[in-house]
């Protein structure tokens, strides 16, 4: 497989993660409210992230994108910096499936970051980019917490449908939440993408 090419939007731009990224996917493992969104509970030396983020964009069967802002001056951006990341994973060519995840750090978060993110990515998922045809997938799947709506309102708000629900499956404190299972098939993106 090769590494994910990069991808364009107005407010941001997506390329494949590497070993500088390490301090801030670091960030993210050490971010409370992002470990307890994603249902993280693994927990991870700085040596293991330093090793994940050199590798991580030449694994098999996955794309993992760094997220950085697109603003740029003369012709270049003005900031290479990671502010977030996405994913996708279990590439399936057969099925023609993957999985998406993302997160965007503290400081970026609720500023529509996350959604360009995931429509380039679908974009690249589906359509390929550039006159490139990419994975070519037919379904792109995600669990969301239910202690997550706005995470969950931004996937419904791009065509994502929940297909179940896996009840208690984490424990959150003294209580539970349940993993939202959902989907968009790509007939359901190119609808959505009309629009
Ligand atoms: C979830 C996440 C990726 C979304 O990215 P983002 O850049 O913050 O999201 P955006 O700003 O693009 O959009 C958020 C949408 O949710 C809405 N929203 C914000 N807070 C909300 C809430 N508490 N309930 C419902 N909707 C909410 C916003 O109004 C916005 O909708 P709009 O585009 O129609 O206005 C990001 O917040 C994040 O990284 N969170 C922590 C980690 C995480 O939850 N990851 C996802 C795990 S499934």
């Amino acid at each position: 497989m090769t590494r994910g090419p990069l991808l364009h939007g107005e407010m941001m731009r997506l390329r494949p993660i590497e070993a500088r990224d390490a301090e801030r996917l670091w960030e993210a493992v050490q971010d409370p409210e992002g470990t307890r969104l994603t249902g993280t509970t693994a927990t991870f030396t700085r040596e293991q992230i330093a090793e994940w983020a050199s590798t991580v964009s030449d694994r098999p069967g996955r794309y993992d994108w760094a997220i950085c802002p697109a603003a740029e001056r003369d012709g270049k951006p003005v900031s290479d910096e990671m502010i977030g990341e996405i994913v996708l994973n279990d590439l399936d060519e057969d099925v023609r499936s993957a999985n998406l995840r993302l997160q965007l750090l503290p400081n970026y978060r609720g500023r529509g970051y996350g959604r360009e993110a995931i429509l380039e990515v679908l974009r690249f998922a589906f359509d390929g980019v550039d006159g490139e045809p990419g994975p070519g997938l037919h379904r792109v799947s995600l669990d969301v917490l239910s202690i997550n709506p706005r995470a969950q309102a931004l996937y419904e708000s791009l065509g994502f449908r929940e297909e179940g629900r896996l009840r208690d499956i984490y424990r959150d404190g003294d209580t539970w939440a349940d993993a939202v299972v959902m989907s968009i098939l790509e007939d359901e993106y190119r609808a959505m993408s009309r629009t």
